[in-house]
């Protein structure tokens, strides 16, 4: 499978996932740039969908389902584990409720779509207000292999370093981080996440030292999770 990344608006990513000749839109909010990729490509856009319901990504939905056959999923009927198909292959739906209700995540292969669930460098606002829920999926995401890479719904990379540094000053994969940064590719593993992402760093020795420096509840996992949540 592959993955094609457009920038859109200020900070947003949008995605075309694709097989031979059969793709999806996801979060397709740059829609010129994606029919035009699709048109070199030869490539059919067979379904359009979402990461969750927020504008700023189901923006571009009706153009694109306008302008071409293509089928329109609603993230809220994805069921758990469901997979859609394109060409022989097959992309994998990831339930990860905690920044919507509605937040999926779609995998392929050894890649992950993650919308505003886990960014580059940061996590998303909890705005179900269901941080336990929140946590159980992000530990989902990370139990996957290290390996897999991250593409996320915006680009917050330099925002989120600036952040990670106050939070672990001491942490030195921080710069080499910043240095890999290029905003016409914004894309990260799960293992350069557990190296600098504060937001999933509630299991690294030093981040567990720091929260306890700052006399913060470090008992459990979630506990962890929700101290490093309560500092920002
Ligand atoms: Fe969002």
């Amino acid at each position: 499978m592959n993955i094609q990344q457009f920038r859109y608006s200020r900070d947003n990513l949008g995605y075309l996932v694709y097989s031979t000749k059969e793709a999806i839109a996801i979060d397709a909010g740059g829609v010129n740039e994606i029919l035009t990729f699709a048109e070199k490509n030869k490539l059919f856009i067979k379904y359009v969908s979402n990461t969750h319901s927020h504008h700023d990504h189901t923006s571009g939905n009706n153009e694109i389902l306008e302008k071409t056959s293509a089928q329109f999923i609603d993230c809220k009927q994805l069921e758990p584990d469901q997979t859609l198909s394109l060409d022989t292959e097959n992309i994998k739906i990831i339930h990860t409720p905690g920044h919507t209700d509605d937040s999926v995540t779609f995998k392929a292969d050894d890649f992950l779509v993650t919308g505003d669930t886990l960014f580059n460098g940061t996590i998303g606002n909890c705005f179900s207000g269901d941080l336990k829920g929140f946590f159980n999926s992000l530990k989902q995401l990370m139990s996957l292999s290290k390996e897999t890479k991250i593409y996320s719904g915006h680009d917050y990379v330099l925002d989120s370093m600036k952040m990670a540094k106050i939070i672990e000053k001491e942490n030195p994969n921080i710069e080499a981080y910043i240095k890999d940064y290029d905003p016409r590719l914004i894309v990260s593993t799960l293992k350069d996440e557990l190296k600098v992402n504060p937001y999933i760093r509630f299991n690294a020795q030093s981040m567990i030292k720091n929260l306890e420096k700052r006399n913060m509840p470090t008992n459990t996992e979630y506990a962890r999770f929700k101290s490093i949540m309560d500092i920002y």
